[in-house]
């Protein structure tokens, strides 16, 4: 196990009803008015609009709206967004929604509080150190944003989709009531699932060894397995909705990484990519690329892989068969609750392959801890990723 520093700066209130505590929270930190970043609309069909704006009246909190945060959030919405609250004179930034709309949160926070642009926190020419204060509702389980000090924003000028990190981005308050999960699409749930799992992969996967951490893992993996499987069964299944939103919270808020060597995070660069290109939702785009780089650098850590396939799949055996078998059983099960796991699954095309590469390696290179990936690594995990 190696040596870490677990600290986590966010306060989670998590279960039903709780949503009504929001303006109290924000009240009680000493803030009286906020820029409300929201999404495309989902809020406003399922109540959670209504909740907040109830609580923030009930509160004495002033706040102003800004709409239309798409998935894979842009650049230009985080611009336009800082520019309100400079006018607006907001002391905090409150995120309702996914994680799109909390990452552009974010994103405003630290952007009213830098006098160039805040694209330059993403392209490392800037460390975030200071933002105003964040609160976060959440309404859909994936991303972990919700506990964690991370931002992803695409710029969509030159198509870059990079990530910020910092300990001034943790929000304040997080409030996650997993009833209101219950107006997801199908498709939703299960991209949050891939999401999740994917985060503890990549530290499950980066060549660390801690027992503790291992079964932690596979135990938070089998748990939004199951549950991801029952709420397609039944969207409206509290006890599924609530242990899947707790995992994936749980998946990236640190608790996963401790102990580990910070994660490989090759899968999650390459996804990047084809989000920010093609405009694919993230889980769908782990979906493919997971099962595609386990099998290009299973051998890296052949052990690790044979426990994957024995306590997920229940696999036996302690070769390449039983490695193998671990991945298909994955790249099965992803199939089964209607995830892409192919290239093609999306449309996108073998003639695209070095667009995609030339996009990866926008930034340095090369990447990887497990294995380091170089182009022609990079190309290779995509050919596989197009069977
Ligand atoms: O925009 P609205 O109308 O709200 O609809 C959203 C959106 O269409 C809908 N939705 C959300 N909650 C709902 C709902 N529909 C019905 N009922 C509800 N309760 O779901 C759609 C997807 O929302 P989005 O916020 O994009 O999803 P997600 O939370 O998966 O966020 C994905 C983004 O986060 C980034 C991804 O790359 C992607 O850009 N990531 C952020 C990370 C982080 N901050 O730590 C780490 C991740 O690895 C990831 O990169
Ligand atoms: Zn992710």
């Amino acid at each position: 196990m190696e040596n870490f520093v677990f600290h986590n700066e966010t306060k989670l209130i998590f279960g039903k009803g709780t949503i009504g505590r929001i303006g109290e929270e924000i009240k009680s930190a000493g803030f009286k008015k906020v820029l409300m970043l929201c999404g495309g609309g989902s809020i406003k069909k399922n109540g959670v609009y209504d909740q907040v704006v109830a609580s923030l009246k009930n509160s004495g909190v002033e706040w102003v709206e800004v709409w239309g945060v798409k998935p894979n959030p842009v650049l230009s919405k985080v611009h336009e967004a800082v520019e309100v609250a400079r006018k607006e004179k907001v002391e905090a930034i409150l995120g309702v929604g996914g994680g799109s709309v909390i990452d552009s949160s974010k994103a405003v926070a630290a952007g009213v509080l830098y006098e160039g642009d805040i694209w330059d926190a993403f392209i490392g020419k800037y460390k975030v150190q200071k933002a105003l204060p964040i609160f976060a509702v959440l309404t859909i389980s994936a991303t972990g944003t919700e506990m964690n000090g991370n931002a992803v924003v695409t710029n969509e000028k030159t198509l870059e989709k990079f990530a910020v990190s910092s300990k001034a981005l943790y929000p304040k308050v997080s409030i996650i009531d997993p009833s209101v999960q219950a107006s997801l699409p199908r498709e939703q749930t299960v991209y949050g699932a891939v999401d999740a799992i994917a985060h503890i992969l990549e530290y499950y996967f980066d060549g660390s060894d801690s027992l503790a951490q291992n079964e932690l893992s596979e135990g938070l993996i089998r748990t939004i397995m199951t549950c991801t499987e029952r709420l397609l069964e039944d969207p409206n299944d509290y006890e599924s909705r609530a242990n899947f939103a707790w995992s994936a919270t749980l998946a990236l808020n640190g608790l996963t990484a401790a102990g580990r060597r910070g994660g490989d995070w090759a899968c999650h660069r390459i996804e990047h990519s084809l989000s920010a290109i093609y405009d694919i939702a993230h889980g769908a785009g782990l979906a493919i690329v997971f099962p595609a780089w386990m099998k290009y650098v299973w051998r890296e850590k052949p052990e690790q892989f044979v426990r994957f396939s024995k306590k997920i799949f229940s696999i036996e055996g302690d070769g390449e068969q039983a490695v193998l078998e671990g991945i298909e059983a994955f790249k099965g099960w992803l199939k089964k609750v209607g995830a892409p796991v192919s290239l093609k699954d999306v449309n996108i095309p073998a003639q695209d392959l070095d667009k995609i590469v030339d996009n990866v390696f926008r930034r340095d290179e090369p990447f990887g801890t497990l294995k380091k990936l170089g182009r022609s690594d990079v190309r290779k995990i995509l050919e596989i990723a197009l069977e």
